[in-house]
């Protein structure tokens, strides 16, 4: 299916060239996977159909880009409950027609209860699922505000008219997607949510693809958001029944976290690969920092004469990604608590020198910069990219953090709860879910945000948005978008093909390429490990599964063209009008 190397090689196109060809005439090769879809006026890209539909209803009737993200991220708390959220969090980018941008952090924090050792024992030593399952793995929920906030500085339609479609979602069902059917079904999701009597309730069965999901509980819950917006989740009726189920269950949130959330704006870290400019996220996320730090490296090489996904070309990008991410578990943190050197890791002098020690011909092993060890399992976030026809922009990533969060349903409002709480250091040296280490800089404290890798992501080109993606995967996100991003603009490839493609993650530690199946053949595979690369035993980021991400992008090309990819992995759907 992919374009083989040889095929890439006769194309031997500078990077300039490649791109100025790929955004003035399109791709350079014949396509190898299917066609974006492709629209005039606006387009939204969701993991999932329904979602996707309701966010074009709301840009057909004239509401903008925030108002639409509001009303998808509200729907797929409803149809994609392993990641859609009321009561989880996330950071959606918006850049406005008239070139500026923000970051809406809606990012949980700790809650004030919260201690740097709270998931040690005695002997300190973690006690295993304590940050990852039931009500003590929550931290207090930022989605609700932040989505309110979104909407009081940019939306243009009235709240209500977003939210009710995701109430008459929840109250009438829904048939249940292939995709949702799996990841319900799948053997470890299934023994999480059993262990929770509410979740039991609602989600565990032996789910077919077409039967109805109706979540009574859910639509109350949506009917509150409707009508008195984030008072109702923080301060009302839903917050009076967190508390009454959190507080009998052990869990730390109280009254008071709940009333001082607030969401936070933020300027998105600014950057540039082979002229574009790149518009990212910062801290509490990593995502940015790390992906600007990467593409610095790589702007150092002609990466299109080296072929996609050639040994070459994937040695360069392993050793970029293995560099990248050592940073990340040395020194980030949120930064409204610790100093992290921004500045620094994200400048072209700093690239310099870290790319300095790459060798092209030899794998650099990871314990010449630190070590670690692995326990990877099924997760879940979500991404979904926006364009409306004023030219604005959202990029929008969320989550409970793993698949369905911390398993708990919060008694009387059919909303999980997430674990976010597992993304801060339990103990320094000890890696998280993700298997990611990370330092004291990521220690836990009261209010603090624990350490993200989402990576929402726009790209200007001649003051215009060309691109905007993110992916789900954890620790992978970065190098999804990261990949998404260098196939388009280094080899040339369509938004599609550029999602499509196969992919590959290193992330320092454990020393071991994540891989997917199909992206990789055998006289390469043999090259990278005569090289000193190993790959791991399980295809895909997460154990038992094939692949890694599941990016949601749209490209516009410089005629006005709105081109959508939905990642094939998941049940993504582009929809445009
Ligand atoms: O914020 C983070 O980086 C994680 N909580 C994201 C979790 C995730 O992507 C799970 N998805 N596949």
């Amino acid at each position: 299916m992919r374009k083989n190397s040889e095929s890439r090689a006769a194309v031997r196109l500078s990077t300039t060239v490649a791109l100025a060809l790929c955004l003035f005439f399109g791709p350079l090769a014949a396509a190898a996977s299917r066609e974006p879809v492709r629209a005039r006026n606006g387009m939204v890209v969701s993991v999932d159909d329904t979602a996707s539909r309701i966010g074009v209803d709301v840009l057909r009737k004239g509401g903008n880009a925030v108002d639409a993200a509001v009303a998808v991220a509200l729907a797929l708390a409803v149809t994609w409950p392993s990641a859609g959220n009321l009561a989880g969090g996330g950071f959606m980018l918006v850049r406005l027609p008239d070139g500026s941008a923000e970051v809406i952090d809606y990012r949980e924090r700790a809650p004030l209860a919260a201690t740097r050792d709270m998931y040690l024992d005695a002997e300190g030593n973690v006690i295993p699922e304590a940050s990852t399952l039931g009500y003590r793995a929550a931290a207090v929920p930022g989605t609700v505000a932040g989505l309110e906030l979104a909407h009081r500085r940019h939306g243009k339609l009235p709240w209500r008219e977003l939210v009710e479609p995701a109430r008459r979602l929840a109250h009438d069902g829904f048939p249940v997607s292939f995709f949702l059917a799996r990841s319900l079904n799948h053997p470890r999701n299934a023994e999480r949510l059993k262990r929770f009597e509410e979740t039991r309730r609602i989600f565990v069965r032996e789910w077919q693809t077409g039967d109805t999901l109706r979540q009574s509980d859910l639509a109350a819950t949506l009917e509150r958001v409707r009508d008195k917006g984030s008072e109702d989740f923080y301060r009302g009726e839903t917050a009076r029944r967190m508390l009454a189920d959190l507080s009998a269950n052990g869990g730390l949130i109280t009254a008071r976290d709940l009333q001082e959330y607030e969401p936070t704006i933020r300027k998105p870290l600014r950057g540039a690969y082979r002229g574009i400019e790149i518009l990212t996220m910062p801290p509490p996320s990593s995502g940015g920092a790390v992906l600007l730090q990467m593409l610095n490296m790589l702007s150092r090489y002609d990466v299109a004469s080296l072929g996609h996904n050639s040994a070459d070309a994937l040695t360069l990008l392993l050793e970029v990604q293995r560099r990248g991410y050592a940073d990340r578990a040395a020194y980030m943190g949120d930064t409204d608590f610790v100093d992290v050197p921004i500045e620094t890791l994200i400048s072209p002098d700093y690239a310099t020198r870290r790319a300095g020690t790459i060798e092209l011909d030899r794998a650099t092993p990871s314990s010449r910069i630190g070590a670690g060890i692995v326990r990877p399992e099924p997760t879940q976030t979500t991404h979904f990219s926006i364009i409306d026809s004023s030219g604005m922009a959202v990029s929008n990533t969320y989550t409970l953090n793993e698949s369905y969060g911390s398993a708990v349903t919060v008694k009387g409002t059919g909303m999980l709860l997430n674990n976010e709480m597992d993304d801060f250091t339990s103990k320094p040296g000890v890696p998280n879910l993700y298997g990611l280490m990370q330092s004291e800089a990521n220690a836990i404290a009261p209010k603090k945000r624990p350490l993200s890798t989402m990576t929402p992501t726009i790209l200007v080109r001649n003051g215009k948005v060309v691109m905007a993606l993110g992916s789900p995967g954890g620790g992978s996100i970065i190098d999804t978008v990261l990949q998404v991003i260098i196939n388009v603009i280094d080899h040339g490839m369509t938004i599609q093909e550029a999602v499509d493609a196969p992919r590959f993650h290193h992330q320092w530690l454990p020393d071991a390429i994540y891989w997917e199946i199909g992206g990789v053949n055998r006289d390469t595979r043999a090259l990278l490990e005569r090289r000193g690369f190993a790959f791991r035993d399980n295809p895909g980021y997460t154990a038992g599964d094939t692949t890694i991400g599941e990016a949601q992008a749209i490209f516009v090309e410089p005629s006005g063209l709105i081109l959508g990819a939905a990642d094939p992995r998941g049940g993504g759907v582009a929809i445009g009008y």
